[in-house]
């Protein structure tokens, strides 16, 4: 069990709190390119741990992201002008570029000195992958900037759902490390069949699989821990192990076993204590992995449709996230409308803002010990030190998929683990992962046993 002192250390991230020290130091998604598309276009506001902030992309292309409060009597900049290289705020019409440099101040007698003494907060970006990246640490420990595991090379295909989810980071990072939790809620969507691995088409995702309480085999390590989830298959069953194994990258970063067609991974970024912007990404070959609109559709998290244009979901606990029962009554096991893996996960999220909160009566600390997010959260290795501990997040993201299973696999010997079998996922340097469709899950587990 958790203590409540634990239990903080672990979820809140605003102001001084250790874990959003961590993830200052690493690079953040603070918003999708999409967002900020136009040169000289709309700023838009970004919350970041607590920190109120504001993105634009000025008339050269390049994207900054400020202080949202002008430095001058704290207006905020998402109203301003975005012209010329520059924020103009409305407010007197100082005029700050990408960097914080403040290039006019239109109040200021043509004499001052002042525009030279100030320096307007602003945090150093990347663009790539679809995201705009800032690094918001300490200037002497920013870390390189590398490629993210789904963008292994600039040809690969990347799409990517954001939602907005209006609960506590750690909150949402459970359920992407929780396989069981799969089983069930997911059970409409992710249909058992009578196949040898996992596999997609445009409506579901099918597993081999109707066993809803997996075998976990957990495996510190360097960046953060991986296990493998083993469940009885529906063929096979007395000679073969269905395996998914997963990856936690700390601080943030989940990637969920591929199937078929494409890669996954998921980015939990906090914006505050009780808030987070959910990114649930496919990445691989142009052929097989869905289009940015088709992936929305498929996850249920269009715009227009199941979210406002700021990624806010329309569900929400107020309309009891569009529970429909009618559908439940014939045999659906998911909440919401629809089938899609992830329809209940970002959009429908039945919990309380923040699992620190003393009256939830809802914590990691409450979870059976079995699960794998018990395990992450328990002492003696809470999340916090195994965090701290990792590698940067950009380093890490190296550590590809190709020692993800998804597959029917030999069963092991009675009491053998599958654990001593999942090492070597440690390359630290950008390679071309091939896509799932090249080659079976198995067969890559089984060239892991071999090495
Ligand atoms: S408050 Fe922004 S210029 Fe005065
Ligand atoms: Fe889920």
């Amino acid at each position: 069990m958790l203590t409540q002192q634990e239990n903080e250390l672990l979820c809140l991230v605003e102001g001084d709190a250790p874990m959003g020290q961590i993830m200052r130091r690493h690079w953040l998604p603070a918003c999708l390119s999409e967002e900020v598309a136009e040169p000289d276009g709309d700023p838009i506001r970004v919350r970041l741990l607590g920190e109120d902030l504001v993105a634009f992309r000025d008339t050269d292309g390049r994207v900054g992201v400020l202080d949202e409060m002008c430095p001058h009597r704290r207006a905020s900049l998402v109203l301003g002008r975005n012209e010329e290289c520059g924020l103009r705020c409305l407010y007197h019409g100082w005029k700050m570029d990408v960097e914080g440099n403040v290039l006019e101040m239109a109040s200021e007698p043509a004499e001052s000195k002042m525009v030279e003494k100030v320096k307007h907060k602003a945090y150093p970006t990347h663009e790539e992958a679809g995201f705009v990246w800032v690094y918001m640490g300490p200037a002497d420990e920013q870390p390189e900037f590398t490629a993210p595991v789904f963008q292994p090379t600039p040809e690969t295909k990347v799409s990517i759902s954001k939602v907005i989810v209006d609960c506590n980071w750690a909150q949402i990072l459970e359920g992407a490390i929780d396989s069981a939790h799969s089983s069930s809620l997911h059970s409409t969507d992710m249909v058992p069949a009578r196949i040898g691995g996992a596999e997609a088409n445009d409506k579901l995702w099918l597993r081999p699989s109707t066993d809803k309480a997996p075998r976990l085999q957990l495996q510190k390590t360097r960046f953060g821990f991986r296990y493998a989830a083993l469940r009885r298959p529906i063929t096979d069953a007395k000679t073969h192990d269905y395996v998914r194994t997963m990856l936690f990258i700390a601080p943030y970063t989940v990637q969920i076993p591929p199937n078929n067609l494409y890669d996954i991974a998921i980015l939990h970024v906090p914006i505050d204590d009780t808030h987070t912007a959910f990114h649930f990404i496919t990445w691989g070959d142009e052929a097989t992995t869905p289009d940015t609109e088709s992936w929305r559709k498929f996850l249920g998290t269009q715009i227009g449709i199941d979210l406002d244009a700021r990624f806010r979901k329309f569900r929400s606990r107020e309309n009891n996230y569009w529970q429909d029962r009618r559908i439940m009554q014939l045999g659906t096991a998911t909440p919401g409308s629809g089938a899609s893996p992830t329809r209940t996960s970002p959009c429908g999220r039945p919990w309380a803002p923040s699992p620190t909160a003393p009256t939830t009566g809802w914590a990691p600390a409450t979870w059976p010990s079995s699960s794998s997010a018990a395990r992450w959260f328990r002492p003696p290795r809470p999340c916090s030190r195994v965090v701290r501990r990792s590698a940067p997040a950009s380093r890490a993201f190296h550590i590809t998929s190709s020692n993800l299973s998804r597959a029917l696999c030999p069963r092991r010997p009675t009491g053998g683990s599958w654990v001593p079998l999942l090492r070597k996922p440690n390359s630290t340097k950008p390679s071309r992962t091939s896509s799932p469709s090249d080659r079976s899950a198995s067969d890559r587990l089984n060239k892991t046993i071999n090495e």
